[in-house]
């Protein structure tokens, strides 16, 4: 029987401001990127901790011993065989796959055509919507995902059910219409290309800067957008982005792909080009998969300050490139980096599990991602891709206290193996790559207990 809850978010005035509240236990989070500083002085990490939060945001953070004199009236909540991280972040995923994630697929293309499109055609339907976007924001919390970058489909509807559940637990999220006018069902293609961005105009007005939604600009990609969409797409982008307004798309994730991107945009450079083209390359544009990238690409990407997300569950599942984090993360000119579950390409909603199918991506390359780098990439790294590294991501004063609380002692076995490994660091890969469920024992989102295991 199944001891797991979920509970909406009391945002009520009332309920913020008495709010002065601790978390105690392990704490391990990350000020700095390990792949362009060392190691060590990245970590911020306490065998004892306290985490003081005040109307939704970290107050304080330090050693318990020496912070809880400061608060002697502090309620506090304590985690004894746990790890309290910073509530991990998912880059990229479909919500409106999650009814038919896990179906097989001989190609990315077949795979869409096959699954993919009759599913999101159901989404017109806004109580089918509301059904999906309540199942799935159960599983987003209790895999410890604080905040996702998600794609709806077609419809407003969609955009409509995904934020309104987001609003009940005071989630970080970011969602937006799917753009696509070509090369797809007719009944879920776009009307027009003019009709499409009046839609996705209308839904940003609507949403973006409400509490905590935020808006993106999503055309599926290249294949399924005119050229006339992509370039009106790119206006709407480039007129919100000063207002903190994403684009959010896929890029190079598979060989066929690339190849009929080739042939239906034969005057750009490379798949990257056609983005740019229309305007769709800039500071808060966030680019899925990034798997058969050209050097040329990822300079572009760099430059205009672009994030990058490694979806490597998708990736092995779809069978299509790998994701090479040494050539994102190239010292001289890294990308914002961070991880995707990519549901329901993805096997799985959790961030964490990602990190065991993206360090065997890296091994089937010879290189090597360390534990320290992939927790980074899962937390800290995912909201640099967002923009958001001054307000999540780490466990640091002044942030929203959005947390995941991980359970050291998730089965039997697990609490006897890992009585043999060293460090925090070794504990917690262990679990990436034996991949245990179960593994959230509760999920803050600012500073609201929003999930509990047990
Ligand atoms: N490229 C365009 N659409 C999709 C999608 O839904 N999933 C994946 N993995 N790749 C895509
Ligand atoms: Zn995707």
């Amino acid at each position: 029987m199944s001891v797991e809850k979920f509970s909406y978010a009391n945002t009520s005035q009332a309920g913020i401001q008495c709010s002065l509240k601790g978390v105690r236990g392990e704490i391990l989070s990350f000020i700095k990127d390990p792949f362009l500083y060392e190691e060590k002085e990245c970590v911020d990490h306490y065998d004892d901790g306290l985490i003081v939060i005040k109307a939704g945001r970290i107050e304080a953070v330090g050693d318990y011993a020496r912070l809880v004199k400061n608060y002697p009236d502090i309620e506090i909540e304590e985690y004894k065989n746990s790890v309290i991280m910073p509530g991990f972040v998912d880059c990229h995923l479909h919500y409106v796959q999650s009814p038919m994630i896990g179906s097989p697929g001989d190609t990315l293309l077949n795979w869409l055509n096959r699954y993919t499109f009759p599913t999101e055609a159901k989404f017109k339907d806004k109580q089918f919507a509301d059904e999906t976007a309540r199942m799935f924001f159960r599983q987003l919390l209790r895999n410890g995902t604080t905040t996702a970058n998600i794609f709806a489909t077609t419809f407003p509807e969609s955009v409509d059910a995904i934020f309104e559940e987001s609003e009940r637990y005071n989630a970080l999220t970011i969602c937006g219409k799917v753009l696509q006018d070509r090369n797809l069902p007719d009944n879920l293609k776009d009307r027009s290309a003019e009709n499409s961005v009046v839609e996705s105009e209308g839904l940003l007005r609507k949403w973006h800067g409400k509490g905590r939604r935020l808006y993106a600009v999503a055309p599926r990609f290249a294949p399924t957008s005119s050229r006339l969409q992509l370039k009106l797409a790119g206006e709407l982008y480039q007129a919100y982005v000063g207002k903190g307004v994403y684009m959010h798309t896929h890029l190079d994730e598979a060989y066929n792909e690339i190849e009929w991107v080739k042939e239906l945009y034969p005057e750009a450079t490379d798949y990257t080009d056609v983005y740019a083209r229309y305007g769709l390359v800039g500071r808060r544009s966030v680019f899925a998969h990034c798997c058969l990238m050209e050097e040329r690409e990822w300079d572009v990407l760099y430059d205009a300050g672009c994030g990058v997300v490694h979806c490597p569950s998708s990736n092995l599942f779809l069978g299509d490139g790998e994701f090479k984090f040494w050539e994102a993360k190239e010292r001289l000119r890294p990308c914002k980096t961070g991880i995707g579950t990519d549901v329901g390409g993805g096997t799985n909603f959790s961030v964490f599990r990602q990190l065991g199918d993206a360090y065997k991506v890296g091994m089937l390359k010879d290189r090597y991602l360390s534990p320290e780098r992939s927790l980074y990439l899962a937390t800290r790294g995912g909201a640099e891709v967002l923009g958001l590294d001054d307000r999540i991501g780490s466990i640091f004063p002044g942030y929203d206290a959005d947390l995941v609380v991980l359970d050291l002692k998730p089965t039997e076995f697990l609490e006897w193996r890992l009585k043999f490994a060293e460090d925090i660091f070794a504990k917690l890969f262990v679990m990436q790559t034996t991949g245990v469920e179960n593994l959230v024992r509760a999920t803050y989102i600012a500073g609201e207990k929003v999930f509990q295991n047990g």
